[in-house]
């Protein structure tokens, strides 16, 4: 594999080409690799989760921002299991309970790794939802690749009310101030009407700060290039 961006393979993704060619794409540019410290452990089979993700040998990993946004492609956010989408996925594993039976929507999936989690975890039905169309691909390669079946819901859900849904897990939204807001507001309005909302964050600027204290604590490894640092502390908190 060249260690360039395979233009070849490029989907235009903002001008409707088909979901296998953003399957290829994805395929192209980046490596199917395990996620640390999630494993399957349960009936469904046991292994360690797996997804397609952008490394130093990847073609996407050297792919500049105007490579990038010249093919019309977003950043590539569903090439990375995102520190604080990494820690509600262990805490689903840890404490399947809290999924299990339960239809359960992955709001800013990017990979798709959290409703992996909650699919092995015994949710009835997963959800993913983001507004990147790349994610849609991926998480179609990423459910294959562990054995699950996600269902894709696409869009931006932020412009309606919160879905009849048991449960909402969030991993890794609260980057930019006007974004995590949004996502504030319309997580409250999913409470407010019932829904039991789960959210990871390793800290970004714009985490709530007034939140009570979380379920659960991580120390995640992080990819040096992409946080300056090796470890990030994760939180999940019930919003
Ligand atoms: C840092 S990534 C986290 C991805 C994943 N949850 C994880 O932890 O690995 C943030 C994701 O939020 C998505 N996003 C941003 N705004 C969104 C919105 N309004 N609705 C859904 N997804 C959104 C981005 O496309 C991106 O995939």
């Amino acid at each position: 594999m060249e260690n360039t961006l395979d233009l070849s393979q490029t989907p235009e993704t903002n001008r409707g080409d088909s979901l296998e060619s953003k399957r290829a794409f994805i395929r192209a540019n980046t490596r199917l690799g395990r996620v640390e410290g999630l494993e399957q452990n349960g009936p469904g089979g046991t292994g360690p989760m797996q997804i397609w993700q952008a490394d130093e040998i990847t073609p996407i990993w050297t792919a500049t921002d105007a490579d990038l946004e010249h093919k019309g492609i977003e950043p590539p956010f569903w090439a990375f299991p995102w520190a604080g989408g990494q820690a509600v996925a262990r805490l689903v594993l840890e404490r399947p309970a809290l999924v299990a039976g339960k239809r359960v929507l992955d709001i800013a999936t990017g990979s798709g790794m959290i409703a992996i989690a909650a699919a092995w975890a015994g949710a009835a039905q997963v959800l993913a939802n983001d507004i990147d169309p790349l994610c849609e691909a991926a998480v179609s390669l990423n459910a294959e690749a562990n054995g699950v079946a996600i269902d894709w819901l696409g869009g931006n859900l932020l412009d309606r009310p919160p879905p009849d849904i048991d449960v909402i897990l969030a991993g890794d939204i609260f980057y930019q101030k006007q974004m995590a807001q949004q996502f504030l507001d319309w997580l409250g309005r999913a409470t407010a009407r019932g829904t039991l909302v789960y959210a990871g964050d390793p800290g970004r600027a714009y985490a709530p700060r007034d939140a009570t204290p979380p379920l659960a604590e991580y120390d995640i490894e992080t990819n040096l290039d992409l946080e300056s640092v090796t470890r990030r502390r994760a939180r999940v908190w019930r919003l």
